[in-house]
């Protein structure tokens, strides 16, 4: 008789931050579950838990060691529970991490993510440490998603790109994620392709600066955009592929190529995430971004003339340091020009190894005056939202299924091609679908949808 086989374990990973946090914690579940680990449904029946960190804005090493306080009393009455910590703060201050925070075991970056089974047995046979080495970029490997059929969900993330080449001043990214290194498009391709055969409809293609994405290889004159205009067109000919986006954009290289894609593409999404950050180009100028207010403004102008219906999210950082009252009536007017359909707003927070320190650039506006401008950033974008999402009502729009809406029991949810979620009642046999709904009212920031024709059965359009 065969022995018994191996008792499965199970990975529990609480995750904070970015898309690619969330891809690392995919690939995490991966990689653990070719050693034996499923998924655990909670911390209280995990083996090993990973908390996945980010470091892009403050409190981040407050909201590590709170996360870890959790775990605490469930390793004490499991000694053989691991606690490992990842993501970004891991990277930056793996050793401090390991003197803070007594209940982890070890932590680790995530370049070394294809080796957490390795780095959990060197745990178990002998002391902490913390694994923080970067892998080379000469020397960069992807690690390729195995999606499993009927295991991915609806949309799927698919990474082209790590790591960043700019030098904004305020943030931490590069720091902690290192030198860019593009993934080459082949492997792209066939990666898209994969999850469409396992099940997913829509595929959103993730990096810090996609748009500076060169792994198609065009003769050097004409890399930059036009190497990722070029990537959206080899994915947008995958079979079965019904939806493609891409996040995050830099205006830097966001190039008018890249823009007529929304013309030109079967596949992609009405929607562009342009982070913005301030209204004011002389801020624009201290926070590095490389473009100018009227720059950014002729993009988004460009942009509306390709594809008018598109909607328009962006990142504000308000109180940024020497942000004068002048200087912040700007990013208000700017909000008002665009109208963005929704906004991510911020109040700067100093981050260590950021160029902003080298540049001393002193985090120098009253925490008062910071909370005051969020607010008016925040009350202004309220009406406008309420306004681009009121557009919407009366008209019939195409809603990709993602299953069973988690507000409003009972009924389905997915999202239109200007990423805007639609809640709408209907059989879960619909999920993965394209469908027509039509839109009966706003919700905050959700549309309220119906059957496109009252009494008849959805239309399915694909
Ligand atoms: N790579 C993306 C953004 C990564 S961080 C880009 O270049 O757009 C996501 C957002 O967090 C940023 O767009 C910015 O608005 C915000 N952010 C980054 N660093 C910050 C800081 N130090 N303080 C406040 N907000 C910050
Ligand atoms: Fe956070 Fe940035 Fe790291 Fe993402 S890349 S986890 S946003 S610090
Ligand atoms: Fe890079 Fe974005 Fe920062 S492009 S430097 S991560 S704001």
């Amino acid at each position: 008789m065969d022995p018994d086989p191996p008792a499965r374990r199970r990975l529990f990973v609480q995750n904070f931050g970015c898309q690619m946090n969330d891809y690392d914690v995919e690939r995490m579940r991966e990689v653990m579950g070719a050693r034996g680990y499923d998924a655990a449904e909670s911390a209280e029946d995990a083996d090993l838990i990973v908390i996945n960190t980010c470091s892009v804005r403050e409190k981040a090493e407050a909201k590590v060691a709170s996360a870890a306080g959790r775990f605490r009393e469930l390793k004490q009455a499991r000694p053989g529970l691991m606690v490992a910590i990842g993501g970004c703060v891991a990277q930056q201050e793996g050793e401090r991490l390991l003197k803070r925070i007594p209940v982890a075991d070890f932590t680790f970056g995530p370049d070394q993510i294809p080796s957490l089974g390795a780095l959990v047995d060197r745990r178990a046979a002998g002391g902490r440490f913390a694994a923080t080495e970067v892998v080379e970029v000469e020397d960069y490997r992807f690690l390729t998603a195995e999606p499993r059929r009927g295991q991915v969900p609806v949309t799927a993330l698919v990474t082209i790109q790590k790591g960043c080449d700019n030098h904004c001043a305020f943030c931490v990214v590069p720091a902690t994620r290192g030198r860019e290194v593009s993934r080459p498009w082949q492997e792209v391709v066939d990666e898209v392709a994969r999850f469409v055969a396992a099940g997913a409809r829509e595929v959103t293609l993730i990096g810090q600066n996609v748009n500076s994405y060169h792994g198609v290889g065009l003769p050097k004159d004409q890399s930059g955009g036009d190497d990722f205009a070029e990537l959206l067109a080899r994915v947008d000919r995958v079979e079965g592929l019904k939806r493609l986006r891409y996040t995050t954009s830099h205006p830097h290289d966001f190039t008018d190529k890249v823009a007529d894609a929304f013309r030109d593409l079967r596949t992609l999404c009405a929607w562009l995430h342009l982070p913005v950050q301030s209204g004011s180009s002389r801020t624009l100028k201290r926070m590095v971004r490389d473009y100018t207010r009227d720059q950014y403004l002729r993009q988004i102008d460009y942009v509306r003339s390709v594809c008018p219906d598109i909607s328009l999210s962006t990142d504000i950082i308000v109180g940024y340091p020497g942000e004068t009252d002048a200087d912040f009536a700007e990013t208000l007017t700017l909000l008002e020009r665009v109208e963005y359909d929704s906004i991510y707003s911020f109040e700067y927070s100093e981050r260590p190894d950021t160029p902003a320190l080298k540049l001393a650039l002193r985090d120098n506006v009253a925490p008062e005056v910071k909370a005051e401008r969020l607010q008016a950033v925040q009350a202004l974008q309220k009406g406008i939202t309420a306004r681009r999402l009121g557009r919407w009502v009366g008209r019939d729009v195409e809603v990709l299924v993602e299953g069973d809406s988690a507000r409003y029991p009972g009924q389905l949810c997915g999202r239109t091609t200007g990423n805007e979620m639609v809640n709408f009642a209907g059989p879960p046999s619909l999920t993965g679908e394209l469908v027509t709904v039509k839109i009966v009212a706003a919700r905050g920031h959700t549309l309220v949808g119906e059957h496109a024709q009252a009494g008849h059965r959805l239309a399915v359009i694909a």
